[in-house]
């Protein structure tokens, strides 16, 4: 339990003895200013409205019941009710001693079955920087929840079904009778899909062929199968391989695919009629959304099958759902998915509800973000005014870190410096993105992401590997240490505090999806352990040996803080850089 529960349950407790009514709610917070006290119970203000009576004696009657002898040294009562809370130093050292020997671990109060659908890239093209945040925000939210005990079902939900498969196959198909390994044709997924759409084009008989295919295929043909199989097969181990320099935790395993769901989706639509939500319209199957009408009351349209018979997206959508809430269990499905595909979203859910594919105990959640911009201020783009690919981006990303790291630290060897660089390059790009406010588009800038000052990786990166440069410098192993600190300074108590409060961090992160709350918390973490730093000498002359191994704790503590957050964050670290 972290601190803010145990109070939230202590001043829970305090509240109801004072007869206050059962759903006052206690409202702990962190204070702004240790002046205040470390946390704060504003509950009083709420709870006195309820009962109609002044603030302030309310607060008195909560603050007599409240029983924080063990945890407090000082209770006050300030302005017109808040109830500010000083906590014990010992009691913080002790707290922090059992932080670090539990290895942080933090199980959520109640464990719960959540889907992550992200990254989700379609098949046809090569990955590009417009699937990056998906994959990097997706993937930082599932080690997150996954750490506070969830259990995670990661879903890669990838476009490899549809019309463009039949030009696709068709033209693999042309490209291996030209005794082309399909490897070999595939090496290059852009350049293939401008030949494919370049033939379809140009070439009447072949345009006839690819609508052919899609039938076939969509049918079951076993030839149309194989060749998809293998185009789909090549581009899925495309992405792996992005994912693992991206250190991205999908696997082949969590692909499921738009063609997974094809089964089902005559049985959505049969569904749909059934209950008269999906009606014709023009040859078509359209659902009109009420719910989700204009300010004209104009219902929303949602098409769920094309003239001809064909299904969209969203009607793989309502059967993704559907799996999830009948096969998975799921309590809870969390999207990553741009904030442009909003309204797709929001009619799919709508939709999924109203035909009760979906109960209400489980939540489903779109957390939609904005655009990566470029210097200029309009969408990320190669010199050239191209789509710039992941790949691309990744080379990038180890070559500046690389010219960097040799600048910054010529003594590293030269693996050393490749792997510093890796970790500092990709953990730029990562932290780069996580750090901002999701929903908002943010500028890419490798100037920026790779500064060593300021909310970065880097930053962080070294403020871990500054620590352990320390207990090098000592000749002391971090494991070694044992027993509590002593929190005697304003520095140390903050930092103290600070680290124990990672595991509200992380319900945070859990709760709204939002990986910068983490980012954060690491960036203002890394600040207090400088201030401290700064303010309480470690290896000096003179330091008496309770207090070096004391602050040594310290340091430890706050190295296993900054390597589990930034693992939390898909971003490695390194003893040396
Ligand atoms: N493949 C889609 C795209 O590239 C994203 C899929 C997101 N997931 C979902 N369940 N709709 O736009």
């Amino acid at each position: 339990m972290n601190i803010r529960e145990l109070l939230n349950q202590r001043v829970g407790e305090a509240m109801s003895a004072a007869g206050l009514p059962a759903d006052c709610s206690p409202h702990i917070a962190p204070s702004k200013n240790p002046q205040f006290g470390d946390y704060q119970a504003n509950g009083a203000m709420g709870a006195a409205k309820a009962v109609g009576r002044k603030p302030r004696d309310i607060a008195g009657e909560i603050v007599a019941a409240l029983a924080l002898d063990d945890i407090a040294d000082k209770i006050e009562i300030a302005g017109p009710g808040f109830i500010n809370i000083y906590l014990r130093p010992q009691w913080l050292a002790a707290q922090l001693q059992a932080q670090t020997s539990g290895e942080l671990s933090q199980q959520a109060p109640s464990a719960q079955t959540i889907v992550v659908d992200y990254s989700s890239p379609n098949l046809a093209k090569e990955m590009h920087v417009g699937h990056l945040r998906s994959t990097i925000i997706g993937d930082s939210l599932v080690r997150v929840l996954e750490f506070l005990g969830h259990k995670v079902i990661r879903q890669n939900h990838v476009g490899d079904w549809g019309t463009q498969f039949g030009m696709l196959t068709a033209e693999l198909e042309a490209q291996m009778g030209q005794n082309q390994a399909a490897e070999l044709a595939l090496k290059d997924l852009e350049v293939f899909y401008q030949q494919a759409k370049k033939h379809f084009d140009d070439d009447p008989a072949f345009a006839d062929k690819a609508r052919d295919y899609v039938v076939k295929l969509q049918s079951g043909d076993d030839k149309l199968l194989q060749l998809w199989q293998q185009f789909r097969d090549v581009s899925l181990r495309h992405g792996e391989e992005l994912y693992q320099a991206l250190n991205v935790t999908l696997e082949r395993e969590h692909v499921k695919g738009e063609s997974f769901y094809n089964d089902d989706l005559a049985n959505v639509i049969k569904d749909l009629q059934a209950q008269g939500l999906a009606v014709e319209d023009q040859g078509a199957q359209v659902v009109f959304l009420q719910e989700l009408a204009d300010k004209e009351g104009k219902p929303s349209v949602l098409i769920v099958q094309k003239q001809g018979g064909g299904y969209l997206y969203a009607t793989t959508d309502l059967a993704a759902i559907r799996h999830r809430v009948n096969d998975l269990n799921v309590d809870r499905v969390l999207y990553f998915i741009d904030a442009r595909q909003s309204l797709h979203m929001k009619q799919v859910f709508t939709l999924a509800r109203k035909a009760g594919f979906v109960s209400d105990a489980v939540s489903l959640e779109h957390h939609p973000f904005g655009t990566m911009m470029g210097e200029d201020g309009t969408p990320f783009k190669t010199r050239s005014g191209g789509t710039v690919k992941l790949a691309d981006l990744v080379v990038e990303a180890e070559q500046r870190a690389a010219a960097l790291i040799a600048e910054k630290n010529p003594d590293l060897s030269e693996a050393e410096r490749a792997e510093v660089a890796r970790k500092v390059g990709i953990g730029a790009v990562k932290y780069a993105d996580l750090s901002k406010t999701r929903s908002n588009d943010y500028i890419f800038s490798w100037e920026a992401m790779l500064s060593f000052e300021g909310n970065t990786a880097p930053y962080l990166q070294y403020a871990y590997a500054r620590i352990q440069s320390i207990f090098r410098k000592a000749g002391i192993e971090p494991d070694s240490l044992s027993g509590a600190p002593q929190l005697n300074t304003p520095e140390e108590l903050a930092l103290a505090l600070k680290l124990l409060r990672f595991g509200e961090a992380l319900e945070q992160v859990a709760k709204e999806a939002m990986p910068h709350v983490l980012c954060n918390y690491l960036y203002e973490t890394a600040a207090l352990l400088m201030k401290f730093y700064e303010a309480c000498p470690i290896l000096k002359h003179g330091v008496s040996e309770a207090e070096r191994s004391s602050r040594l704790l310290l340091c430890a503590a706050t190295a296993q803080v900054l390597n589990t957050g930034l693992e939390l964050l898909g971003i490695e670290t390194m003893d040396k850089m």
